[in-house]
């Protein structure tokens, strides 16, 4: 066992000497105090250096430490309720490990783009740091909402031979001496999975080429796809809202202290229960028409009316029931009305945009090959996908929650790009 203990757990030894090791974030002198801001990527911890309570050398070293030096650091715990954390540490020794250069991300105003170019430095930042925190939380609640719901992780492939969400965005790369595309989603895979295991999830990076520069759109990012067998649309609307209700709670019960630095209103994740709104793609038409944005039917919202829909609703809100035109092949058909199909996205509020896209599959192989024909996909490719329907067709449903997307919104970020470690966008592929 090492000799330190990880700062997160200094409040179990209140009185006593611990030893920590990591890193300057800040120092702040005044005569015969200096106070070091450290942190060791479990906390940031005040440390409160006294010139009479230490040796001469380690007072010194007010002068020599720098930003970002690493350090181990010795002394008393204390409470403190004034300090973010509730404790400090009144110092008895310092050890240096190394004295960092000249660090370049002081602690100011940075631009965006320069601190993404340093993203492997800027990891270390309060922002991104409670950020990556929320998101390995929400990762985990992920997996112990369908753990604990009779799914079974069903991993999908990353080359695949063929679309799944359209061929605009589909990424090309060289398979040999063919073709092979990087996933955009896991579903189709998972829809034969659930033939084998009844309720699956899968869970990994997808690929876009999203030609976009929106605050919404990464060319790679994570999601989460349950489906199961045996559901309607309904079904899959209430799996949706209890799922991202989850989510929310278990930001607010485990990542209070992440929410504080990033300086979350708690109050508008509070408000996150079900039951969610449901409206029709008709319904919303409607609501965008008397807020004079109009779209014509069958057209695909687009952030600006996702964010005045959101508007209206203190929660996340469902939109289902879409003109057929508008989205993917493999949506089943509204009995009632040919022209719809049982899909629904769900809206983020605070103009967070899509975090959810799912759908009642089409079961019936003649509808599902019309489809095909219709949008003149490569009907070989889908063979496999078509056999589904041929040895035991069950109806299903099924969704895809965007982790980027559901992170950037718990945390209030503007941007998603700063919700995953190392983003990817139409501009950047670096570091
Ligand atoms: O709505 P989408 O395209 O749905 C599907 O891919 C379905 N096959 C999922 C399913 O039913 N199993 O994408 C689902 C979600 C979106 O709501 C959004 O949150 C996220 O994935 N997403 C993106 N996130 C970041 N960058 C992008 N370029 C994204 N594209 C989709
Ligand atoms: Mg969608």
């Amino acid at each position: 066992m090492p000799n330190h203990i990880l700062a997160k757990h200094i409040s179990a030894y209140v009185g006593k000497e611990v030893t920590l090791k990591g890193w300057v974030y800040n120092i702040r002198k005044s005569g015969k105090i200096w106070f070091l801001i450290f942190r060791d990527g479990t906390e940031f911890i005040q440390c409160v250096v006294l010139k009479d309570q230490v040796p001469d050398g380690v007072f010194e070293l007010k002068s020599t430490l720098t930003q970002e030096s690493s350090l181990a650091v010795s002394g008393i715990v204390q409470e403190a309720p004034r300090q973010e954390a509730g404790y400090e540490i009144l110092v008895n020794n310092i050890e240096i490990y190394h004295i960092s250069e000249e660090y370049p991300i002081a602690l100011k105003e940075h631009g965006v783009e320069f601190l993404l170019d340093k993203r492997h430095l800027w990891l270390r930042s309060r922002g991104p740091y409670a950020i990556l925190k929320i998101r390995a939380e929400l990762e985990q609640a992920c997996r112990d909402f369908f753990n604990e719901r009779d799914f079974t992780l069903v991993d999908s492939p990353m080359f695949t031979p063929n679309a799944a969400e359209g061929s605009t965005t589909l990424f090309e790369t060289q398979y040999f001496d063919r073709k092979a595309y990087l996933t955009q989603s896991g579903q189709l895979y998972s829809e034969a999975a659930i033939m084998a295991h009844n309720r699956t999830y899968c869970f990994g990076p997808c690929f876009r080429a999203e030609k976009s520069k929106t605050r919404r759109h990464l060319t790679e990012f994570w999601m989460i796809e349950p489906e199961m067998a045996f559901y309607d649309i309904h079904d899959d609307m209430d799996l949706a809202e209890e799922f991202v209700e989850y989510l929310v709670q278990r930001a607010l019960n485990k990542c209070r202290r992440e929410l504080q630095i990033l300086e979350r209103d708690i109050s508008k994740l509070e408000s996150v229960k079900r039951p969610f709104p449901r409206i029709t793609y008709d319904e919303a038409l409607k609501i965008l028409h008397k807020k004079g944005l109009e779209l014509s039917w069958g057209e695909d919202l687009g952030a600006p009316h996702e964010s005045a829909i959101s508007e209206d609703f203190d929660r996340p809100v469902m939109i289902w029931r879409w003109p057929a035109a508008s989205k993917a092949f493999y949506m089943k058909r509204d009995p009632e009305d040919e022209r719809y199909v049982l899909g629904v996205d769900m809206i983020a509020p605070e103009g967070h945009g899509e975090i959810i896209g799912g759908s009642q599959r089409e079961e019936d192989i003649k509808v599902l090959l019309e489809r095909i024909e219709k949008e003149q996909l490569p009907k070989e490719d889908f063979e496999w996908f078509l056999d589904l329907r041929r040895f035991g067709s069950v109806p299903h449903s099924g969704f895809g929650l965007g982790l980027e997307r559901t992170v950037g919104w718990i945390c209030g970020t503007h941007h998603i790009r700063e919700c995953i470690p190392w983003p990817r966008t139409m501009v950047r592929l670096k570091p």
